[in-house]
This record gives C-alpha cells, structure tokens and sequence, in this order.
C-alpha cells in the first residue's frame, strides 16, 4: 500500500493531458534536455545572434511540462529586431522568435543554425528557412514553412503569447 500511491500518482502524470496540449498562451518555456532541463528559459540564456534553444512549453499554474508530444518542440533563438520582417517582429519578443522544431519534410527535429544568415537547414534533406521572415521555405523539399509561435517576456522570461500560426507536424502523419 505505501507504494501504491506514488505508483498510481506516477501513472496519472504519465497520462496528464496537459503534457500532450499545445502551447496555451501564458505558458512558460523551459528548457526541453541538457543540465538545466525542466527549467524557465530567462531572456538573459538567449545571447543575440544564437545559438539556437529547443524549448517545451510548461502550463504555469500546475508547473506541468507539455513533453509528451515531440510536436510540441521549440526552437528559440534571438536575432536582430531590426532584421525581422513586420508579421516575425510583430510575434517575437526582445528579438527572440519562436518555430515548430518539427521539419515540416518528414518531421527532423535537429537543426543546423546558419547564423550568417539567421537561417537554419535540416540535415535530413537539406531544407533550410528563414528564421527572419516567418521561416519561410528557401531551399529544399519542404513543403511549408515552420509553424510560428508568438511569444512574450514575463518577469524576465520567455512565455507564449498565442498559439501556433499553423499545425506543426508534416504531411505524412504528423
Ligand atoms: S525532414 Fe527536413 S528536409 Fe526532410
């Protein structure tokens, strides 16, 4: 019976909806692996110019991770505001933008940041967009750009302002 419980409450949260949402507008972002995993991404870990961050949402009342649907990735990275388009400006926060990490190809999720051009290319087959312009589509087979995801700063970190311009995910399934 003692092991029960936390048993039956490890279960629950395995199942909690709220790890499968989408991004919900107030949501915090956290870091999505590495050391600080699990926690607020602050507008201070972004340096201008990259590199870029993969980010979860956190539902910011019940502190619940929505990680239990990769569709649910973010890629982060803070640019030049003078440098984004107006829908891109209008969306980002102190410069920082905010896109699906899902190629919307056949759904990579890692990512080759070309900070020259604050562009990014999928290693899968080499599609690269534009983090400026709404991560519109300038090379390669995929078939549209990156779900945007309008963002805030709050107490000094990031959180989300609306959700997806799109559905992330590709088009065999995703
Ligand atoms: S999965 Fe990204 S280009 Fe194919």
């Amino acid at each position: 019976m003692g092991l029960a419980l936390p048993l039956a409450g490890l279960v629950a949260a395995q199942d909690d909806p709220r790890r499968k949402a989408r991004p919900q507008p107030n949501d915090r972002l956290v870091f999505a692996r590495g050391d600080r995993q699990g926690q607020p991404i602050m507008l201070a870990d972004l340096p201008a110019g990259g590199p870029l961050l993969t980010a979860y949402p956190m539902d910011p009342t019940a502190k619940v991770v929505r990680d239990d649907s990769r569709l649910n990735q973010i890629l982060l990275v803070r640019l030049d505001p003078s440098r984004l388009n107006g829908d891109t400006r209008e969306r980002a926060a102190d410069g920082v933008v905010a896109y699906s990490a899902v190629c919307t190809h056949t759904g990579c999720d890692t990512w080759d940041w070309q900070p020259e051009s604050s562009t990014i290319k999928c290693p899968c087959h080499f599609s690269e967009f534009d983090l400026k312009e709404s991560a519109r589509v300038m090379n390669g087979p995929a078939p549209r750009r990156l779900p945007a995801l309008p963002l805030k700063v709050v107490d000094g970190a990031l959180a989300v302002a609306g959700g997806f311009v799109g559905r992330p995910g590709f088009e065999a399934g995703g």
